[in-house]
């Protein structure tokens, strides 16, 4: 079966037909993959009934595996999964819900601002492939937005001021957003901030976007108050509805977004209810700009 793609998103995301993911992929499918990402920058798989094997294979036939080493609070004795995965789930190693206080499952909720994943890192994270092993009864939607489409509509005065600054990043200033700021020394030496460029250039289809996240909290160069708000308009300016693509999971979805294209977040879902979602990432091509030193 050829693999086809339907638009279903406002102006980006599309669902596709025609991938088992149980098996192999042909060269055609990884091309048709690839091609569909760099269109829709948010491909929906469904009815995906694989195990962590057979994602990591799939994830792997499309490019290198970025690992989640030290990007949360579990502590070295706490992983649920291997180091292959981003655990995003609201589960412990004993596959236990977090208690609604427990320090690892605030740490996560910044996952409910709008962010790209791994923005925190020097070399940030190219695609994301979210698997849902098992879903809440109610919310727990991801959202996403489109942030070529808000480049686009940006109007030439703030274009002209974005082109070329560059941002730090860091969990720090994302968390901080929401009141959690109780980090050890070791946390914040770990989570210390990363530079990125505020606009990138596809390298396929020269399309620009706007590189934000919520761990965006400063631009060099300027006053901390001035960046900040001047990045939270940018923000409300590219999560208009006009931009952004709700997805409502069902068990065996799989969706795979590019992070240097779209920004997400999830949506709140009840506490104590399982959520059991499982994300392979695909490592970026390298900085965006250099480090400082
Ligand atoms: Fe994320």
């Amino acid at each position: 079966m050829p693999v086809s793609i339907r638009q279903i998103g406002p102006c980006f995301a599309g669902e596709v037909e025609g991938i088992d993911m149980t098996r192999p992929l042909s060269p055609d499918e990884v091309a048709a993959i690839h091609a569909g990402m760099d269109r829709y920058a948010v491909l929906v798989f469904h009815d995906q009934r694989i195990d962590d094997e057979q994602q990591l294979a799939f994830t792997r036939s499309l490019g290198d595996i970025e690992h989640a080493i030290g990007t949360s609070l579990r502590g070295p004795d706490e992983y649920r999964l291997p180091t292959t995965f981003a655990d995003v789930s609201n589960l412990d190693q004993h596959n236990k819900t977090f208690a609604r206080d427990d320090r690892r499952r605030l740490f996560a909720i910044g996952n409910r601002l709008w962010h790209s994943d791994s923005s925190f890192k020097p070399t940030p994270a190219k695609y994301s492939l979210l698997h849902a092993c098992s879903i809440p009864s109610k919310g727990g939607n991801t959202e996403y937005a489109d942030m070529r489409a808000a480049y686009d509509a940006l109007d030439a005065e703030t274009k002209a001021e974005v082109e070329g600054l560059v941002c730090e990043h860091s969990q720090l200033f994302s968390r901080q957003q929401l009141g959690f700021t109780d980090f050890t020394e070791e946390e914040r030496e770990r989570f210390r901030p990363v530079r990125q460029c505020l606009v990138r250039t596809h390298p396929v289809t020269g399309r620009k976007s706007l590189y934000l996240s919520s761990h965006a909290g400063a631009i060099v160069d300027w006053p901390v108050p001035e960046a900040r708000a001047f990045l939270r308009d940018l923000v409300e300016h590219a999560t208009q509805r006009q931009f952004v693509h709700a997805h409502t999971w069902r068990v065996h979805d799989l969706v795979m977004w590019d992070n240097r294209q779209t920004m997400h977040r999830a949506r709140p879902f009840p506490a104590h209810e399982p959520r059991d979602m499982r994300r392979t990432t695909l490592a970026g091509d390298g900085p965006t700009v250099a480090q400082a030193v």
